[in-house]
């Protein structure tokens, strides 16, 4: 397993270019299983979420082809098997993507369950109850979900999400574009990358109206065709590359993202005192002014601060002067990073779904270990200040999301190396991977 070996205390300078949304491509790769058209995206993230969303599709019997790094044309005219397999899904929650679509096409599919995961309890209750209620037949059967639409075509339903749920919306959307009938879904999730999943769904001939907004309404259709999207840039990738600027004391001009979706992010750290420039619609510049003040954060489903920043504003508040207090609303035991950080140096004190920081404490450079994706952009932040050397183990959990993010660190000055370990674990990565 790699890891990251980080030297602290450089301040970072120069330009970072931010990758395309995992969160985004990952529900528009699933959603060319409507359609026996090709269906061809542009800027997907090179990262192993979604080379395990590739496998799950060619798994079904899709053909991907990749003319370039980052463009998948995706080809699901023939698809044999209406399942994503456990040795997927176990790696990767958004496996239960396919569902939606696999049942919208085919009138079938079989998931395999999600099981235990590294932030909190993550159902799936709010997609399963929404099949049923466009009359599909929802069972459990040998640890795998098993759906089966009423004469292979799903019907148009009212959709009343008591949670909101981003990937359960997305589902939902992309079931409904072929059910029979009208679908209204309540209490969507807003996320941009909802409003980017219900585009590309428009292009290929879907009636989608108010992706982005609680309510979405679809129309079903007959068939879908062919597309061409360009995925959104990452808005979790972007934030974290300003709170490297900032914590670093560097300069730093993020290109290629869209800081219309980052305006709580924004708005947050530049309560924290960090200078964030908006350049033009696709730059932003960040960089050291005043000492870092503490401020209290309470993550939130979209336009609210987004609990995939969490973990790095929590590296952040480290080095604020006082005390602040992170509110973790969406997923329970998601402060995993704390006690990393503390090995660290920091003063952080949990209870439930709190976590007080005192601020500004020295960090110095430990050994530590990455828990989900988020916890491990933190630390590699925490390691990026540190004294001495830092050491974060199971960096695979950066690899599901990040491109390579120790490329673009290096980059702009970071002192970070991958150690690649010919010594294989008892586990493989695979198996340990959760979230
Ligand atoms: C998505 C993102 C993830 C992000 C999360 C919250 C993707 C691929 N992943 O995950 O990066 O952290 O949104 O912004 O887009 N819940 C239920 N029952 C369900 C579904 C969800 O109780 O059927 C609960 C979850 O346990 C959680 C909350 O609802 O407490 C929100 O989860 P959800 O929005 O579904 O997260 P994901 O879509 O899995």
């Amino acid at each position: 397993m790699d890891k990251f070996h980080i030297r602290g205390g450089v301040a970072l300078k120069g330009r970072v270019s931010i990758s395309g949304a995992k969160n985004s491509a990952l529900p528009c790769m699933a959603a060319a299983i409507l359609t026996p058209e090709t269906i061809t995206l542009h800027n997907i993230p090179y990262v192993r979420d979604i080379i395990t969303m590739r496998r799950l599709l060619e798994d079904i019997g899709a053909h991907v082809l990749t003319p370039e790094l980052r463009t998948h044309k995706i080809s699901a005219a023939n698809v044999e098997l209406m399942q994503a397999p456990y040795e997927l899904v176990k790696t990767m929650r958004a496996s239960v993507l396919a569902l939606g679509p696999l049942l919208a096409r085919f009138g079938k599919a079989r998931v395999s369950l999600p099981g235990g995961c590294a932030i909190g309890a993550r159902p799936i209750d709010l997609h399963l109850a929404s099949f049923s209620k466009m009359g599909a037949d929802v069972f459990l059967e040998a640890g795998d979900v098993v759906a089966r639409a009423p004469r292979d075509r799903l019907v148009g339903a009212e959709i009343q999400f008591e949670k909101i749920s981003v990937t359960g919306t997305e589902n939902v959307m992309m079931a409904a574009t072929l059910a029979r009938g009208k679908t209204v879904i309540h209490n969507a999730a807003r996320e941009p990358e909802v409003r980017d999943l219900g585009e590309l769904l428009n292009k290929m001939g879907a009636r989608v109206r108010g992706a982005g907004t609680p309510k979405i309404e679809i129309e079903g259709v007959e068939a879908l065709g062919g597309a061409q999207h360009t995925i959104i840039p990452d808005r979790i990738e972007t934030g974290t590359f300003i709170v490297a600027g900032a914590i670093t004391k560097g300069e730093l001009e993020i290109k290629d993202c869209n800081p219309e979706h980052c305006n709580r992010i924004i708005g947050k750290l530049r309560d924290a005192g960090v200078e964030i420039e908006e350049v033009n619609q696709s730059t932003l510049r960040v960089s050291y002014g005043k000492p870092i003040r503490a401020a209290d954060l309470k993550t939130e489903e979209y336009p609210g601060f987004a609990t995939d920043m969490q973990a790095q504003y929590m590296t952040l508040m480290t080095q604020a002067d006082g005390q602040s207090e992170i509110t973790e609303t969406i997923f329970e035991n998601r402060f995993m990073h704390a006690s990393e950080l503390q090995r660290m140096g920091a003063r952080i004190q949990i209870s439930h779904d709190k976590a007080v920081v005192e601020g500004p404490t020295n960090l110095i450079g430990a050994r530590v270990q990455a828990s989900d994706l988020r916890a491990s952009a933190s630390l590699v932040l925490a390691g990026l200040i540190a004294e001495g050397e830092t050491i974060i183990d199971r960096v695979y959990h950066i690899d599901r999301g990040y491109e390579k993010i120790e490329t673009k660190l290096k980059a702009v000055g970071a002192n970070i190396e991958r150690v690649r370990e010919s010594v294989t674990s008892p586990l493989s990565a695979s198996q340990e991977v959760r979230g």
